[in-house]
């Protein structure tokens, strides 16, 4: 897989992309993933990306032709390579609440650019004319698309093949079918006189998974009923099934 990330920061987004687990899979070219610096596109002796918002209004609005120009080469870089034209996404506010199926479904493709704005907004016809389509992050406003993307970039660079030691990791956490994770417990067996739940002690493999499995239902229902209600309700694990 490649990731393209546009950016006025390339500095940020390439240092978070370089450490701990993706950092070690970029090392071993598990991915490719390249920084770019919109403002090297501009036109202007200035190099200013940005204007004063038509209609008035506070902010300024990002400008249609560096991110034209930007995500252009990438486009260029990646058929040179003999990619497909990249999925391209840009991240904003008003975009599509971004979810762990997001993520799985991304992460089929081959390769996806990340554009990210700043200032009030970007000049809306360059979106028009690129965008795959918009993503959010959550229900807040960043000052930057860079924390969106390298969110996106994160979640979906770890479900390529070989970037987590333990590929049956991430079939049980939160969100991976759609329950919250049950509760995990290291040594000691007593910390700060509480005790680990017994049952994870016993040994009995189908104990514990109908165990941590209710723990989850348990989880969701309490902490996530929006999770919950769209949870496929024939999966429910009873106590009456565990004996
Ligand atoms: N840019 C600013 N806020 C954002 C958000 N919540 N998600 C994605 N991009 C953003």
């Amino acid at each position: 897989m490649r990731i393209d990330i546009a950016t006025l920061f390339p500095q940020m987004c390439d240092t978070v992309m370089s450490e701990s687990i993706i950092g070690r899979a970029r090392k071993k070219e598990l991915f490719e993933l390249h920084c770019h610096q919109i403002r090297d596109y501009t036109l202007n002796k200035q190099k200013q990306v940005d204007d004063y918002p038509y209609g008035g209004g506070c902010g300024m609005v990002m400008n249609a032709q560096p991110i034209y120009d930007c995500c252009m080469e990438i486009i260029r870089q990646n058929q040179e390579q003999g990619r497909p034209r990249p999925h391209i996404i840009f991240m904003t506010a008003a975009g599509q609440p971004y979810s762990q199926q997001k993520a799985k479904e991304l992460a089929q493709k081959d390769n996806l650019l990340l554009v990210c704005g700043h200032y009030e907004g970007i000049d809306e016809r360059v979106i028009e004319e690129l965008a795959d389509e918009e993503i959010s992050i959550g229900d807040y406003v960043l000052t930057g698309g860079e924390l969106a993307a390298l969110v996106v970039a994160d979640s979906v660079l770890r479900l390529q093949e070989g970037v987590l030691s333990d590929p049956e990791g991430y079939q049980e956490e939160s969100h991976w079918n759609g329950l919250l994770e049950y509760p995990q417990y290291t040594r000691p067996e007593v910390w700060n006189g509480k005790a680990v739940p017994q049952i994870l002690l016993s040994g009995h493999h189908a104990n514990i998974q109908a165990w941590r499995q209710q723990q989850a239902q348990q989880r969701t229902q309490t902490r996530r009923p929006d999770l919950w209600e769209k949870y496929p309700k024939e999966n429910l694990e009873t106590s009456k099934k565990k004996k």
